[in-house]
C-alpha cells in the first residue's frame, strides 16, 4: 500500500486546495485534520479556541495525528501548527513522507487576508503577525520535512504540477 503524503506548512500557504487536487490527480483519498477535528467537536476552530483554549485544540490534534500514523493511501492536510509538537511529526513520518509546502508571507498574506477563520492571525497588522510566527516556526516546518516545495507566486493548480513532479522525481508518487 502507498504511504500517506502529510502536507505541512503555515497557514493559508494552500495545503487544503493543494491536497485535495493532489489527492484527485493521484487516486489518493484526501483528509483535512482540522476539518476533521470540527467535525468531531461540532463547532469552528475559533469557537474550539475561546471555549477551550489552545492546548485542547492541540490535544485532539495530537490524538489525530496517532490515528493517521497507521492509515495509508491519504493526502494528509495538516493545520499549520502541527509542527510545534515533535510528537506530532514522528507520528505522521511512521506511515508518511511530509512535504512542506513554503510560501513568503506576502503570498500567504494575499490568500489570508479576508479570512476570519484562523484565531492566531485574528489582529488588525496580520501581515506582521504572519512575519513573526513564520520567524517563529521556520526552522520547524524546514525540519520536520523530508522534502520543501517553494510554491510562492504560483496557482494553486501550478503549485499541484509542481509539487507532483517534485514527489515523482523523489520516487514518492
Ligand atoms: C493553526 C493553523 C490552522 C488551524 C488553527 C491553528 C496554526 O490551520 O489548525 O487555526 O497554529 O498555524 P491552517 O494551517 O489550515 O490554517
Amino acid at each position: 500500500m502507498r504511504k500517506n503524503i502529510v502536507l505541512i506548512g503555515f497557514m493559508g500557504c494552500g495545503k487544503t486546495t493543494i491536497g485535495k487536487k493532489l489527492a484527485r490527480r493521484k487516486d489518493y483519498e484526501f483528509v483535512d485534520m482540522d476539518e476533521v477535528i470540527v467535525e468531531r467537536a461540532g463547532m469552528r476552530i475559533t469557537e474550539i479556541f475561546e471555549k477551550f483554549g489552545e492546548a485542547h485544540f492541540r490535544k485532539m490534534e495530537e490524538d489525530l495525528c496517532k490515528e493517521l500514523s497507521t492509515a495509508e493511501g491519504l493526502v494528509i492536510a495538516t493545520g499549520g501548527g502541527v509542527i510545534k509538537n515533535a510528537e506530532n511529526m514522528r507520528l505522521l513520518k511512521e506511515n508518511g513522507t511530509v512535504l512542506y509546502i513554503k510560501a513568503s508571507p506576502e503570498h500567504i498574506y494575499r490568500n489570508i487576508k479576508n479570512d476570519k477563520s484562523r484565531p492566531l492571525l485574528n489582529c488588525e497588522d496580520k501581515l506582521t503577525r504572519i512575519k513573526e510566527l513564520m520567524a517563529e516556526r521556520k526552522s520547524l516546518y524546514e525540519n520536520g520535512a523530508d522534502i520543501t516545495a517553494e510554491i510562492t507566486g504560483m496557482t494553486s493548480s501550478k503549485a499541484v504540477w509542481y509539487i507532483t513532479d517534485i514527489l515523482e522525481g523523489e520516487n514518492v508518487l
